[in-house]
């Protein structure tokens, strides 16, 4: 990918961690502040010169350049011929970001208005349903981004919850979902926010027909759909033919990414759950990272930092994955948000110019909170044959601080990463655990298992949308050094037009033509 840094790979492959530390300026030097997030990325199998060189390769993708291009609104998204502008959506300084020679500002506010209003009824029991009950149970029905995040983002705020509403989120085709989520609950009482960029995603629209038909199985009168559906998307006409209010329609546009689009109108259950003051703190931490991006020189800037520090690893050394651990419950879905953020942002193996790349392109996403993980798969991070980079994430404070739960819980936390780093040696297990040799073998571990630590005080509002927004601009800049597209995702097509082909084909007596297997497969579940 680079030669100057293939090199210096060769060079220093085997440097181990015990040995770097030996540099009692090394933490100084490999720590960087910025809007309440310390990124300690001392333990990474890397010198200054690494770092260096990889801010050359930034350089040499001309990243500034390309940072200020999104942020101004350019159509960076080419497939599509759209601007990526997630970061307009919580522009809270409201300067005017021009789309098509219009400043979008003003209608990314007016919507947020909206929510505002919508939240604010809803939280003070003002929401009736068709019988005249307070609405309690809020039900998103979404896919992908207009799920992943919403949910990370609730269960992330939970603790600043308003308690008595039941917010839930219905997201697979599988009936299952639906079926569970809605036991036990009162139609009158249910609101559902059907959620979706476009209107037409398989998944959510066979859900959301699913929940009118289990409204009107409560009502019997079609007006009552005005009262228990709102809709979130783009598509105002498939929202009106579905039935839903066009007064009771949130919009936004199509320079928000599905996967970017938390702070779009897709946001309201969080808005709902937590308040529109907790909202807006939320975009207010999305809001400082994005400046901090956008206007820190790059030896500085978090996002970028983390981003070579991804290359470095899967580039050069070969890796695969990449784990996140975030060691608070409150952020368990955190992984999972990640996975789609930036899998689907960056598992793409063509250029831009549409030539195959002969290059490693997104990393393979995956984690759990602590300590949970611990007990699970640290075993091979530790031991096994595969080198698997790792990004603790942890808060000084606790929101529950229950007894000594917090201390160990951190103390677990630094351990691990401290284990990884330097290991223990066979000498050090002879020395300390057992004589013999063959036990020794089993308990030694090597260490030079790299892991950024990710420290922040508290888990706020405020906090919660400047991680977020960090790890988006990282895989944005990823992206800009692989020189892939981020913003699209044409990967899922062709699985769904499949799918839809296949869903004929088990009604029909049709000759079918797939592959043999398939073929077994589709009469197998004819018959
Ligand atoms: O899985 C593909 C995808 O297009 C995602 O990018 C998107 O977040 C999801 O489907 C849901 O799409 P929509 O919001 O249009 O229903």
């Amino acid at each position: 990918m680079n030669r100057s840094l293939q090199k210096h790979y060769e060079e220093i492959k085997d440097l181990h961690l015990r040995e770097l530390f030996k540099d009692k300026s090394r933490v100084k030097k490999f720590t960087k502040q910025a809007v309440g997030i310390t990124l300690d990325y001392s333990m990474n199998r890397m010198t200054e010169e690494t770092l260096s060189k990889l801010f050359e390769l930034a350089r040499e993708a001309d990243l500034k350049t390309e940072i200020g291009r999104m942020f101004r609104g350019s159509k960076i998204n080419e497939t599509e011929g759209r601007a990526v502008l997630h970061t307009a959506l919580r522009n809270r300084g409201n300067t005017p970001v021009v789309v098509d020679g219009k400043d979008i500002m003003p209608r990314v506010n007016e919507v947020l208005a909206q929510m505002s209003e919508i939240s604010n009824k809803i939280r003070a029991g003002k929401w009736r349903g068709f019988s005249g009950k307070k609405i309690k149970n809020i039900i998103n029905i979404g896919i992908g981004g207009s799920d992943l995040g919403p949910v990370m983002a609730s269960f992330g705020l939970k603790h600043y919850s308003q308690r008595d509403l039941n917010i839930k989120f219905i997201s697979n085709v599988d009936a299952t979902h639906f079926v569970e989520e809605t036991y036990g609950l009162d139609p009158e009482e249910t609101l559902f926010i059907v959620a979706s960029k476009t209107f037409t995603t398989q998944e959510t629209m066979t859900n959301a027909y699913t929940a009118k038909s289990w409204i009107l199985a409560a009502s019997a009168t079609e007006s009552s759909v005005a009262k228990h559906f709102i809709a979130l998307s783009t598509n105002k006409e498939a929202v009106i033919d579905f039935g839903i209010d066009p007064s009771n329609m949130l919009e936004f546009w199509d320079w928000v990414g599905g996967r970017y689009s938390l702070c779009s109108a897709i946001g309201l259950p969080v808005m709902i759950n937590v308040g529109v003051d907790n909202f807006f703190k939320l975009l207010d931490g999305y809001h400082q990272m994005d400046n901090h991006f956008k206007t820190m020189e790059l030896e500085d800037n978090l996002p970028v930092i983390l981003a070579l520090i991804g290359i470095w690893y899967n580039n050069f050394f070969a890796v695969e994955t990449s784990a996140v651990l975030p060691y608070d419950q409150y952020l368990s879905r955190f992984a999972a948000y990640l996975q789609q953020a930036d899998m689907e942002s960056n598992g793409k193996n063509i250029n831009k110019k549409g030539e195959k790349v002969n290059y490693q392109t997104g990393p393979i996403i995956w984690g759990e909170p602590g300590t949970n993980g611990q007990h699970a798969f640290y075993q091979l991070i530790h031991q096994g044959t595969k080198l698997i980079p790792c990004d603790f994430i942890g808060f000084k404070e606790s929101l529950n601080p229950v007894g000594d739960h917090h201390q160990k819980l951190m103390a677990n936390m630094f351990a691990q990463a401290e284990a990884m780093a330097f290991g223990k040696t066979t000498k050090e297990v002879l020395e300390t655990e057992t004589k013999d040799e063959w036990l020794a073998y089993h308990k030694t571990f090597e260490g030079n298992r790299p892991s950024n630590k990710i420290l922040m005080n508290k888990l706020t509002p405020e906090i919660l949308g400047s991680l977020i927004a960090l790890y988006e601009h990282k895989i944005f800049v990823q992206g800009i050094i692989w020189n892939i597209f981020s913003f699209d995702q044409w990967g899922v097509q062709l699985g769904k037009v499949c799918a839809n082909r296949i869903l004929t084909e088990f009604n029909s007596a049709e000759v079918l033509c797939h592959d043999d297997s398939t073929n077994a497969a589709i009469k197998w579940f004819r018959s």
